[in-house]
């Protein structure tokens, strides 16, 4: 099965992309990660990409493509979880022709929806631990008490995001309404959409998630 998780910056993408790993087995391809970890370990693919990012603008159609291409004919997998990817209608199409390419399917594409207002709340809010990528929240997710992250046991470092800024936040925003959030309108016509009220519990959107893939 493969599926995309779409929604704003802030929707909970990652938080339940690596719900569904552990409950599927399923592999996580998420572009922000990937472009983080390029921006972390200095390549010059992530020298080009550090600026945009922390701005909150969009990186190339080009980068993420290729990008997404490398995983997919090189990891195997159970079927993946798409997560921040596509964004544009340009990377849908290329997603539809690289799956079309493998003989795979879009299975489901779930648009996860969450208010404005609540999305600043959560994204000034997030850390994630530096060992796992284990999503944190000050307000709904905190640190435990003796500051070990409960996913990994072992990590004591939790990083904040370059782009966890309001400034940021509305260019991401932005970004969003104009060039992502035609998709909706693109998957719906292709009969593949699903929607869930992100604005739930982390526990509730999951179970809303769980209830249209197994639809
Ligand atoms: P990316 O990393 O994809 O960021 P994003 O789309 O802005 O989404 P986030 O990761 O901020 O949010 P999320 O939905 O994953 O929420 P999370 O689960 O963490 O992209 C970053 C940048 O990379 C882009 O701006 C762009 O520059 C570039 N880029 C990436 N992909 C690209 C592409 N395809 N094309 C072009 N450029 C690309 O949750 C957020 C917080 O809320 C956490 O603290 C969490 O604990 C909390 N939370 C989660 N769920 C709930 C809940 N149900 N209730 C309460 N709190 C919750
Ligand atoms: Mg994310």
């Amino acid at each position: 099965m493969n599926i995309i998780l779409l929604g704003p910056p802030g929707a909970g993408k990652g938080t339940q992309a690596r719900m569904l790993v552990e409950e599927r087995g399923m592999v996580q391809l998420s572009t922000g990660d990937m472009l983080r970890e390029a921006k972390d370990s200095g390549t010059e693919m992530g020298k080009i990409v550090a600026d945009v990012m922390a701005r909150g603008a969009l990186v190339t159609d080009e980068i993420v493509i290729g990008l997404i291409k490398e995983k997919l004919e090189t990891v195997k997998a159970n079927g993946f979880i798409f997560d921040g990817f596509p964004r544009t209608l340009a990377q849908a199409d290329a997603l539809g022709d690289l799956l079309a390419t493998m003989n795979e399917t879009l299975d489901a594409v779930i648009e996860m929806r969450v208010d404005d207002e609540a999305l600043v709340a959560r994204i000034v809010a997030r850390s994630t631990c530096a060992g796992c990528g284990e999503v944190y929240n000050d307000n709904t997710k905190p640190i435990p008490a003796d500051g070990v992250c409960t996913n990994c046991g072992q990590s004591k470092e939790f990083k904040r995001r370059a782009d966890d800024n309001e400034e940021s936040l509305k260019t991401r925003l932005m970004e969003y309404y104009k060039q992502t959030s035609p998709l909706i309108g693109y998957y719906y016509a292709k009969d593949s959409l699903s929607r869930v009220d992100g604005l739930g519990d982390i526990e509730a959107v999951q179970a809303e998630i769980k209830v249209a893939l197994d639809a």
